[in-house]
């Protein structure tokens, strides 16, 4: 049996609070939803739990904080396989994440960071420096850009993939970018990147010297190459009831497959697959196919 990539993820871990509505409430008005939920979130926690599940060995880099939340997010890093070695216990409090989740399965997202600032470039550095065989690190925007900025130096040095996820949306320093190999900004962070909707034209201008991918919700994805060239890559159609976190499990699998030796295509192929039952159920990492699912959608 092939040996399970090694993926280092560099992010937040988060505590999601999500409220269920019909209809969600406008500036100054009250309205009753349906459900509340406590899950575990964070793009990088989600992340690293979509490429545990997925079959690789997952480092989490990051911090939590000295409260319940933490130590319930410390226990699902155990619990899911995922060596928590370099999670930091700080004194900030827990990272938190505000979500409302309307009948279509659209949501809005306020995040609290917490002690996902909570640790530092040599943190993450010495982290990265020191996890064998690594072949992936991925990073996200919900920590300091100068965070994720060290630990990719340190992984470019030792001939490891860096992608970024850049979200939530905002300005990439040029130092990011220059140790970015690929770059995978969701639809609405496109638009924020570039000023346009994503079509066909707008998705070839986007040229950042780097492999990117756009993930496009229903509509699947778009992988750019440097120079480009637009491969459009389908999704299965599914009735979504709840998209938080989608993205998340696409960067997991397509990472997972792509450490695994699969072409581009073939790894944006695969996590299309996965993120689509994602949306099929609610929250986020509660939405993820288990190990057994992936197996019959490989
Ligand atoms: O991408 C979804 C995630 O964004 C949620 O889990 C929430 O924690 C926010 O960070």
């Amino acid at each position: 049996m092939a040996k399970a990539p090694v993926i280092a993820v560099v992010g937040s871990a988060s505590m999601d609070l999500t409220c269920y509505a019909d209809v969600l409430p406008q500036a100054g008005q009250t309205l009753y939803g349906n459900l509340f939920t406590t899950g575990f979130g964070g793009k990088g926690a989600n992340q690293a739990v979509m490429a545990a599940l997925a079959g690789a060995n997952v480092y989490m880099v990051g911090s939590v904080g000295n409260d319940l939340f933490g130590k319930s997010l410390q226990e699902n890093f155990r619990n899911q396989n995922i060596n928590s070695e370099f999670v930091k216990v700080s004194e900030l409090p827990t990272g938190v994440a505000h979500i409302w989740v309307d009948a279509q399965g659209q949501n809005r997202i306020l995040i609290v960071p917490g002690a996902n600032h909570g640790f530092d470039e040599n943190h993450a550095a010495s982290a990265i420096t020191s996890i064998p065989d690594l072949s992936i690190v991925i990073g996200q925007c919900e920590i300091p850009q100068s965070v994720t900025i060290a630990a990719f130096t340190v992984a470019k040095k030792r001939g490891a993939i860096t992608i970024l996820n850049p979200a939530p949306y905002q300005e990439l320093s040029d130092d990011l970018l220059a140790v970015t190999d690929w770059l995978i900004p969701n639809e609405i962070e496109f638009e924020e990147f570039v000023g346009e909707a994503p079509t066909s034209e707008t998705l070839a201008r986007f040229r950042t010297g780097k492999n990117s991918i756009v993930t496009l919700g229903d509509k699947g994805a778009v992988l750019i190459s440097p120079d480009g060239t637009l491969t459009s890559i389908a999704t299965t159609s599914v009735q979504a009831i709840d998209s938080t976190g989608a993205g998340d499990c696409f960067i997991g699998s397509f990472s997972y497959s792509l450490a695994s030796g699969s072409d581009a295509k073939s790894a944006a192929e695969f996590a299309c697959r996965i993120a689509a039952v994602s949306v099929t159920r609610k929250g986020a990492q509660s939405s993820y196919p288990t190990t057994a699912e992936i197996s019959t959608l490989s």
